[in-house]
């Protein structure tokens, strides 16, 4: 599924490429998931998960797959926008031994929902900062989420509003589409909250918030 019909999909394209593929990969395979990503998955595994199933948007190279797959997971969707990913994730599910436990979805979430079965889990690590239509994205991941719900995205203060605007000004300087974005957490919340979930977890680590959510009303 081709995800070139906007701007931004073309941008994901062109910065999540195969060169930035091949050293997250590498990366993770001499030291594990970065930081913010372990803290994510420890929170999810501290209730349990096994037999679950996973849902995981924009996944880059797979990490939470890989490791919710190792302890316990049942199977797993890797919905990505970007294609070099999307291979390095396969080649790692591979490598580690569950490719025939997961599915990988080469679009925007976005698009493809309504043809995406809900799971257990559902994750979006680093990913709400890198679409424009949070409400979109939140109401219709969260909907997909059958019991747990883990978001890793930035706060939103002074230090990542410059951050973010002197990012967006070097991609622009430099011609690629690609754009960041700093979004409201309370808009996070709200849309989560409406969908039956409350906050079980959150930490802050640097400029990234930390959330795992859970349903408790059908
Ligand atoms: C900063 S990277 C994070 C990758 C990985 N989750 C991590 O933390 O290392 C953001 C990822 O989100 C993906 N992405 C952004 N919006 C998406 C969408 N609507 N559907 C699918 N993937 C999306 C991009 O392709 C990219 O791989």
């Amino acid at each position: 599924m081709s995800c070139s019909h906007c701007s931004q999909c073309a941008g994901i394209e062109s910065e999540f490429d195969q060169k930035t593929a091949t050293k997250e990969l590498l990366a993770y395979r001499k030291e594990g998931p970065v930081k913010t990503t372990r803290i994510l998955i420890d929170a999810l595994l501290a209730g349990g998960i096994s037999e679950m199933t996973l849902l995981d948007i924009g996944g880059g190279i797979g990490a939470i797959q890989h490791e919710l797959l190792k302890a316990g997971a049942s199977s797993c969707i890797d919905v990505e926008a970007s294609q070099a990913y999307i291979e390095a994730a396969k080649e790692e599910a591979k490598r580690q031994g569950h490719a025939d436990r997961t599915n990988h979805l080469h679009g925007d979430f976005v698009d493809l929902a309504e043809d995406i079965p809900q799971c257990d889990i559902v994750t979006l690590d680093r990913v709400i900062c890198c679409y424009r239509d949070v409400r979109g994205l939140v109401e219709k991941s969260v909907a997909h989420a059958r019991r747990l719900y883990g978001l890793v995205y930035p706060l939103d203060n002074w230090h990542a509003r410059i951050a973010t605007a002197l990012e967006n000004a070097s991609y622009r300087l430099h011609g690629s589409p690609f754009r960041i974005f700093v979004h409201p957490p309370e808009v996070v919340e709200e849309v989560v909250r409406a969908e039956g979930f409350e906050r079980r977890f959150y930490r802050e680590d640097g400029m990234w918030q930390i959330a795992v959510y859970r349903r408790v009303q059908p």
